[in-house]
């Protein structure tokens, strides 16, 4: 079957399980999942059962959608991304976000745990992404283009949304939460950044730096869908300080700053 008889057979299983047309999608990245629990009235369908659907593999990710209202909001989330590093092609990728799309979300909310290369972040800041570099010569949108869904030649010029980024800062001030603002690049990964690397992303602009996010935002931009990212500093990047990396420092950060996060996302919702 080809792409688009895939996506629209995924969009048909999941409208056949609700009546509800979401209008934000969530992405929910490693240890941030769970916001999904606070999801009222949720509809929660596993990957495994939607036809088309790829599976997720990594430690702190669940494989799963749900659907209802949060924040006064119906929404969709993902519990659980797919990572280039995982081995799935970019457009499997980024299938969930063109499925989601497909059910009629008008706005998309990426959220990761990334690694601090600004000097100034603390492991357990957020981070408003405003911008990001695309370091890893791939990009989902390369092959055939679907002129259905959106143009060979994306602009992203405003790839992150102005009015999105404002709610979201202003969510931030009036909950007290102190918010960072920033440049994401993405590397593909798994390993994680030599310091050497991390010298030339400062160099380059980026503010921090992660293994996703930048294939579904470029397939929103493609979609016209407006964009809020929100990265969790869960370490400072390779090279800052004197100590390994390592998978569970990720993992426990983004745990420790879990109800910061989902306060603000909760409220951010509110005021879209
Ligand atoms: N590098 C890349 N990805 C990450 C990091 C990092 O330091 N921390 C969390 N995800």
């Amino acid at each position: 079957m080809d792409y688009m008889n895939k996506m629209k057979e995924s969009i048909k299983f999941i409208k056949s399980k609700t009546k509800e047309t979401p209008s934000i999608g969530l992405v929910l990245g490693s240890g941030l999942g769970s916001l999904g629990e606070k999801i009222e009235n949720p509809m929660v369908i596993d990957y495994k059962d939607i036809p088309n659907f790829p599976m997720s593999t990594v430690e702190g990710h669940k494989g799963q959608l749900i659907l209802g209202q949060l924040g006064n909001k119906k929404v969709i989330a993902m519990q659980g991304r797919f990572h280039y590093y995982e081995g799935y092609p970019l457009k499997d990728v980024v299938f969930p976000i063109r499925v989601m799309i497909g059910l009629g979300i008008e706005n998309l909310i990426v959220t990761n745990a990334a690694g601090g290369v600004d000097e100034d972040f603390c492991p357990g800041d957020l981070m408003i992404i405003k911008d990001h570099i695309n370091f890893t010569g791939q990009n989902p949108l390369i092959g055939q283009n679907f002129d259905d869904l959106g143009p060979r030649f994306v602009d992203m010029t405003r790839a992150y949304d102005e009015r999105l980024m404002s709610i979201a800062k202003k969510a931030g001030e009036d909950l007290g939460i102190s918010l960072k603002e920033g440049v994401y690049m993405w590397f593909t990964g798994p390993t994680y950044e030599t310091p050497a690397e991390i010298k030339l992303a400062r160099t380059l602009g980026a503010s921090a730096v992660g293994m996703s996010t930048v294939p579904e935002v470029i397939v929103a931009a493609h979609q016209g869908i407006k964009v809020l990212g929100i990265s969790c500093i869960t370490n400072m990047a390779a090279g800052i300080l004197d100590q390994p990396l390592k998978h569970e420092e990720v993992i426990e950060t983004s745990l420790m700053v879990k109800d910061k996060f989902e306060r603000l996302v909760i409220e951010i919702l509110f005021n879209i």
